[in-house]
């Protein structure tokens, strides 16, 4: 253990100044260019075999133990967000419009510190551990997470486990946060045409109101969370933008809609998807008009696996104490494409507590965290990956 702390304590300074590199330099989904060339000059320097171009601009590090063993892979995401910065911090983003708002410079530089780390005890270690440097998590519903799988990311060597982190300032600095089974929603985008018929708007009788239909769909759309979901499942369905009409005298013979279904469970989530669908149709031929629903699985319902949750628990408790792991107790709405890679190995994903007096959320102009927690996130990230390849020394 004094060791690991060691290595950290060596490669601290680095991992601050990658950090407010990725941060001064940030990439929007899918242009991550500079993003990935930088990771790649610095795992070209360890003893590492390292792909590029995975997915897009996804990076991979391979670090072949001195034994066979297990595979376990550790996962950042990489890209930054259409956000102008407010911060006036001398690692400020230099580019107006983009923003690293969401951690994911500090997710970067924990992964390459976590491959450092590692590599340094190389020779210990019995198995392969996988640095996977992710492009597109903000890319929904696409992501960055699939395209790397579709590359092949957790084959050759197979993965066996999947671990990652997420800077999150809703949970006190020096806590992690990490809970069994859903910690995450499945976040589907939905869209609905309603076609009706142009009119004098004097002359209702004479058309079908679009605009109208497209009320009616709205709220009826509210009843699916109120009326056929279970009180004790969670679900949010939210119409974000209702595009209708063309001038105030004029019946619109058009609408657009479109909206967000978040849910924590598969079964929940195709009863929503069902209803939506049921609900346009019901309401379109009440009406005299007909409507098309185009519903996007997006990112699942990020699931814990139990006993990747109960080793990164042990570890944690063992390294900052049993205080500082909270069992979180209600999962986040929001998506997240780590999702996509528990879906076809055992992960699990845990929350890196960022929390200060006065803090600011992920996605905020103002978003930023102290530093020091990145030691946290690297020494739980390669203490969890010795203890299940089962060769750490005994302290
Ligand atoms: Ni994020």
């Amino acid at each position: 253990m004094n060791k690991i702390k060691e290595e950290i304590h060596k490669i601290y300074s680095e991992v601050v100044a990658w950090r407010r590199y990725f941060h001064m330099n940030p990439e929007l989904s899918g242009e991550e260019k500079t993003t990935s060339q930088k990771i790649e000059e610095l795992l070209s320097l360890l003893p590492l075999e390292v792909k590029t171009g995975v997915g897009g601009y996804g990076v991979v590090g391979l670090l072949r133990g001195k034994k066979e063993g297990k595979t376990i892979a550790l996962r950042a995401d990489i890209d930054a967000l259409p956000i102008k910065e407010q911060n006036d911090h001398s690692y400020a983003s230099k580019y107006s419009g983009k923003m690293h708002a969401c951690g994911h410079d500090g997710h970067t530089a924990i992964l390459l510190g976590a491959a450092y780390v590692l590599c340094a005890l190389k020779d210990k270690i019995q198995g392969n551990i996988k640095f996977i440097f992710q492009p597109s998590e903000e890319k929904a519903p696409i992501g960055g997470a699939g395209p790397m799988i579709e590359a092949g990311v957790l084959d050759h060597p197979k993965v066996d486990a999947i671990v990652g982190l997420h800077i999150w300032p809703n949970l006190p600095k020096g806590k992690i946060g990490i809970k069994e089974n859903a910690i995450m929603a499945s976040s589907d985008p939905f869209c609905i045409e309603i076609f009706g018929q142009s009119g004098h708007a004097s002359a209702p009788d004479e058309s079908i109101d679009a605009l109208a239909v497209a009320c009616q769909v709205v709220n009826m759309l509210q009843n699916i969370v109120s009326r056929n979901t279970s009180p004790l499942e969670s679900a949010v369905l939210t119409v974000g933008t209702l595009k209708s009409g063309t001038k105030y005298n004029v019946i619109s013979d058009y609408a657009l809609l479109e909206g967000t279904v978040r849910t924590l469970h598969p079964n929940v989530q195709m009863n929503v998807e069902k209803r939506i669908k049921e609900v346009v149709e019901g309401v379109c031929s009440a009406m005299g008009a007909r409507g098309e629903v185009y519903y996007e699985r997006g990112y699942p319902a990020l699931i814990n696996d139990k006993d990747i949750v109960k080793l990164i628990e042990e570890v944690g408790i063992k390294l900052i104490s049993k205080e500082n792991v909270v069992q979180i107790e209600k999962p986040a709405m929001g998506g997240e494409d780590f999702a996509n890679y528990v879906q076809k190995v055992p992960g699990a994903f845990f929350w890196l507590g960022a929390k200060e007096e006065s803090f600011y959320p992920i996605h905020h102009p103002k978003f930023d965290f102290d530093e020091e927690i990145m030691k946290i996130g690297i020494e739980i990230f390669v203490h969890t990956v010795l203890d299940f390849l089962g060769k750490e020394k005994k302290k």
